[in-house]
Parts: structure tokens; C-alpha cells; sequence
């Protein structure tokens, strides 16, 4: 069963672990080893400081595999425009997300060819499991199939980071190279062909396939090593590791999110400590289906009978079969996310608030998110109409809302939830998890 099982039986231990009434404000979950010294008295809520293990110390310097994928990852003249390089979609400047506000970005050999999903940020990939199709957790006495979880790409469909490399090197959408000898023969021309053979052999260029798979190899050692893809040096990370203290506001937010009967965020943009201590990543890395309205914004959409269903297709086919899955797709991390300004994978919503309100008002004012054709509603419209049954409604904040009920986010709790949210930024501390460097608020 997938995500239609509210509360899980892991999930309700996991509460009865950390104490947690039911529908009551958050007390420390048992991780806590020490009460935060420095939270405000007046809030009831305690906050759950932990042994916060800081990202392992980043290498003094990259190793030549990481300092060539640097180079190659801001390469223009590796596309076939000249003009396009891994970094035009995923900006260093924007936690490695999309550098505007367009749903989709525009690439090809004359850059004007759209893509059809949203950039996502490169942050924090680093312990994305191997995509399973069964998902269990660990550890725990329940039985009960989680579903799928875990790989690269919004629909899971890539194993590793030096095998996605070549996927954008080679779309026609993106840097669109007509084939693996064109990048090969770009880069045996490039200013670093010699560090190239350096560091994998001298013969590389000769064997296209090998060298091929060498630049991949490349931009995950770049991917993996460089500390600017995994910072963790957001108010949040301060805040757990008692270098800093959440204003009411943020608190309040911080509890709405992990209230598993209001926002219920954590469920899924999980946050605790992950094994060994290592700081929360805001994903589980499972799968779900939001029902985000289509979006007019992405040509590919004019086409009626075209649906971007995620795990079921089209763009993975090997789970063609699974109808259950059409429509899930990947939960994304929350860091950084209010650096964004396009939500979800079809890039429809544009601030962060307009993302919030839809998870509050989705069903309970489903005529502000869906369209009407011929006077009647469409629900859950960037779906065919048999799988639309698929739409997650029993996990809070959806849980079987019907039109006309009141909301179960206010507007306050929104303004709660993205001071909170705001706290994921990373660049408040200098060092993973160090102290504040600024008050960014
Ligand atoms: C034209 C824009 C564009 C360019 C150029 C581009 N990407 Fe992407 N990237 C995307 C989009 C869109 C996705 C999400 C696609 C999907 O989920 O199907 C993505 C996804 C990814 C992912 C998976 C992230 C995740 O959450 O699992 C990685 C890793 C990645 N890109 C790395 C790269 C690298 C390395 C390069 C350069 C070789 C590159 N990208 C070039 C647009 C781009
Ligand atoms: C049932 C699991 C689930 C729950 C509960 C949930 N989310 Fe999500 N969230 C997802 C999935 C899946 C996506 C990606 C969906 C997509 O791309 O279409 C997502 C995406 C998002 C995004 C967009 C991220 C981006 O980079 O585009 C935001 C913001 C977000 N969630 C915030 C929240 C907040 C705040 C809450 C609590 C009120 C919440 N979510 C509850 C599963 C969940």
C-alpha cells in the first residue's frame, strides 16, 4: 500500500517514541540528550537539541577526478548551442536549482527547446538510496510495504549520479550533443584534455565509450566532494547543533511541520538525524501523489492526451504496468526550498506560500486550484481520469477534506510554516552546523 495507510504502524511507535500526544504540542523526542538551553521559556514546545554529527570535515582539496567535473560541470562548449552548461540549469548561485522562474528551461542546439519538469536542486543527493520498488523500514517490526523509494530524477528511473551525467549531455532538450563521440571530441579540444588523460589514462579519448563514462564519473566525484552541494550551514542546522535559537515564529512553524494531525511535513520532508547522527536531509525518499493542477505553462501540455505521470511514464517505462504509481512522484528536500521560485515537478506554483496553500486547499477549495470544463470541476487534472483515484487524501494535511470545510492550515499557519521552511536556506552559518554568521531571517 502506498501512503494510504494513515498513521502508519512505524510511525505511530515512532510518536509513542518521541512522546508525542496525539493532536498535543511536540516534547523532545527521545534522540535529545540534552534540553536546548537557549529556547524561549514561554513556548510550551521543547526543542529536541541532539548530538548534531557536522558533515564530515570536506576534503582541503578536491581530488583530480572532483577538479575535473568542476571544470567540466561549467563547460558551455559541451552542448551543442555552445552556450549550455550543467550549471545554466542548476545555478551555484541558487543552491543549484533552476537560476529563474521558468517551469521548465530552455535548451537545444538554438536554446529554445523546452523541457517538460522543473529544475531540482542538486543539494543534498548524497544519501539517495538505490531505487527500490518494495520499501520496508529498517529496523522495523512492521511488515507492511512502504512502496517504492529511493533513485535519481524526479521518477527514481537513474541508479547513480556518473550514469544521470550523460543524460543531459545527450537530451535534445538540454545540451542535445547528437552522440557520446561529439562530447568526446569537444572535450579532447578543451583546455583540460590534458588533465583529462591525466587523471584517466593516457589512451582515454581513444576508447569513446570509456572517456564517455569517465566525464560522468568526473561530475559525481565533483557532485559527492564538493562541500557547496551539501553545506549544511542553514539557521536550522545551527539551531540542532545549540549555535542557535528559532524565533516564536519559526518555532511555531517548526511545530506545525512535524504535528503529524496539522501539517504532518515530516512524514514525508522527514527531519530528524539520519543514521549515525547525520544531520536530517527533509526527504524520505518515497513517492507520492499530490495532485498538482497542470500547468499551461510547459508547451508539451498543450497536447491533451500528454500526462507527465512520473513512476508510471512516460519518460520511465519500465513500471508502465504499475498504474497504482501514475501520478507519484519523488519527495523533494526541503532545503533550500525557499530559495526556489518554481514548486513541484511541473513547475506550477511560483512562491512558496501559493505551494503551501494548495497542500491546505486542495480539497477543501478544489475550484481555486482546478480548472472547469463545461461546468463541472476537474479534480486532479494533470491526470487521466482513471488514475486519479491514486491522489494521496489520507495523509494530514489532505485527510479527506471535502469542499466547503474549513482549511487545515490558516493563512497563519502558512506564514508559520514558511518561516520555518525559511530556516533550510543554507549561508546563515560559515561551517556545517557552526555558529551564526548573520540574522537571516
Ligand atoms: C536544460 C536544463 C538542464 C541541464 C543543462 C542539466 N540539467 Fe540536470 N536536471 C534538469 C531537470 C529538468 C532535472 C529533473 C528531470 C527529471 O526528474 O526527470 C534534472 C535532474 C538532475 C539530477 C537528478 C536530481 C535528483 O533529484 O535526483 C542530477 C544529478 C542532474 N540533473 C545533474 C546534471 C548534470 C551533472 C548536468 C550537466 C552534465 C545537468 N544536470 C544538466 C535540468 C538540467
Ligand atoms: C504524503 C507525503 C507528503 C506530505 C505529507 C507533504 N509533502 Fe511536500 N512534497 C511531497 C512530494 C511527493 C513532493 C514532490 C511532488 C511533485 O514534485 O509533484 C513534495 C513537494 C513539496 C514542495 C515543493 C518542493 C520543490 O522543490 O518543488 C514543498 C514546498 C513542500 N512539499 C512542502 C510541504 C509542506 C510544508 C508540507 C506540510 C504542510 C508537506 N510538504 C507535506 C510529499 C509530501
Amino acid at each position: 500500500m502506498i501512503r494510504n495507510g494513515f498513521p502508519p504502524r512505524a510511525w505511530i511507535a515512532a510518536l509513542l517514541v518521541a512522546g508525542l500526544a496525539a493532536g498535543a504540542g511536540m516534547a523532545a523526542p527521545s534522540l535529545a540528550d540534552a534540553p536546548h538551553a537557549a529556547a524561549p521559556a514561554s513556548l510550551s514546545m521543547q526543542l529536541p537539541t541532539r548530538r548534531w554529527v557536522r558533515y564530515p570535515a570536506v576534503p582541503a582539496q578536491l581530488s583530480p577526478q572532483a577538479a575535473l567535473g568542476k571544470q567540466i560541470f561549467f563547460d558551455a562548449s559541451l552542448s551543442a548551442s555552445g552556450k549550455m552548461a550543467c550549471a545554466s540549469c542548476h545555478s551555484p548561485e541558487h543552491a543549484y536549482g533552476p537560476p529563474n522562474g521558468l517551469a521548465v528551461q530552455l535548451g537545444g542546439p538554438d536554446l529554445k527547446r523546452p523541457g517538460t519538469r522543473a529544475v531540482p536542486s542538486l543539494r543534498y543527493l548524497t544519501y539517495t538510496p538505490a531505487f527500490t520498488r518494495h520499501y520496508y523500514f529498517p529496523g522495523s517490526e512492521d511488515t507492511e510495504d512502504e512502496g517504492p523509494a529511493g533513485g535519481f530524477m524526479r521518477d527514481g528511473s537513474i541508479a547513480s549520479l556518473h550514469e544521470q551525467a550523460g543524460h543531459p549531455m545527450l537530451d535534445p532538450n538540454e545540451m542535445a550533443n547528437t552522440s557520446r563521440a561529439v562530447v568526446i571530441e569537444k572535450l579532447a579540444h578543451s583546455g583540460y584534455a590534458d588533465t583529462f588523460r591525466q587523471v584517466y589514462g593516457a589512451q582515454v579519448f581513444a576508447d569513446v565509450n570509456k572517456a564517455f563514462d569517465s566525464v560522468g564519473m568526473a561530475l559525481q566525484a565533483f557532485e559527492t566532494e564538493d562541500a557547496s552541494f551539501h553545506p549544511y550551514t542553514s539557521k536550522f542546522d545551527s539551531v540542532m547543533s545549540g549555535n542557535a535559537t528559532f524565533t516564536a515564529q519559526e518555532l511555531r512553524g517548526y511545530q506545525l511541520f512535524n504535528n503529524p494531525l496539522k501539517g504532518n511535513c515530516a512524514k514525508c520532508h522527514f527531519d530528524q538525524p539520519g543514521p549515525g547522527g547525520r544531520p536530517a536531509q527533509f526527504s524520505d525518499f518515497q513517492y507520492a501523489a499530490l495532485g498538482v493542477p497542470r500547468n499551461p505553462e510547459i508547451p508539451a501540455n498543450r497536447n491533451p492526451r500528454y500526462y507527465d505521470m512520473g513512476l508510471c511514464g512516460p519518460y520511465r517505462r519500465d513500471l508502465a504496468d504499475e498504474t497504482d504509481f501514475c501520478g507519484l512522484f519523488k519527495d523533494a528536500t526541503l532545503r533550500n526550498v525557499a530559495t526556489r521560485s518554481v514548486f513541484f515537478h511541473n513547475g506550477r506554483f511560483h512562491t512558496l506560500d501559493d505551494a503551501l496553500r494548495f497542500y491546505a486547499e486542495r480539497d477543501t477549495d478544489p475550484r481555486k486550484w482546478y480548472p472547469t470544463k463545461n461546468g463541472k470541476l476537474v479534480q486532479y487534472d494533470d491526470l487521466p481520469p482513471k488514475y486519479r483515484d491514486n491522489v494521496d487524501r489520507l495523509d494530514p494535511p489532505f485527510l479527506n477534506h471535502k469542499a466547503g470545510e474549513k482549511p487545515p492550515l490558516n493563512e497563519a499557519d502558512i506564514q508559520d510554516l514558511v518561516a520555518f521552511l525559511k530556516t533550510l536556506n543554507d549561508g546563515y552559518a560559515a561551517a556545517s552546523g557552526g555558529p551564526a554568521i548573520h540574522e537571516a531571517h
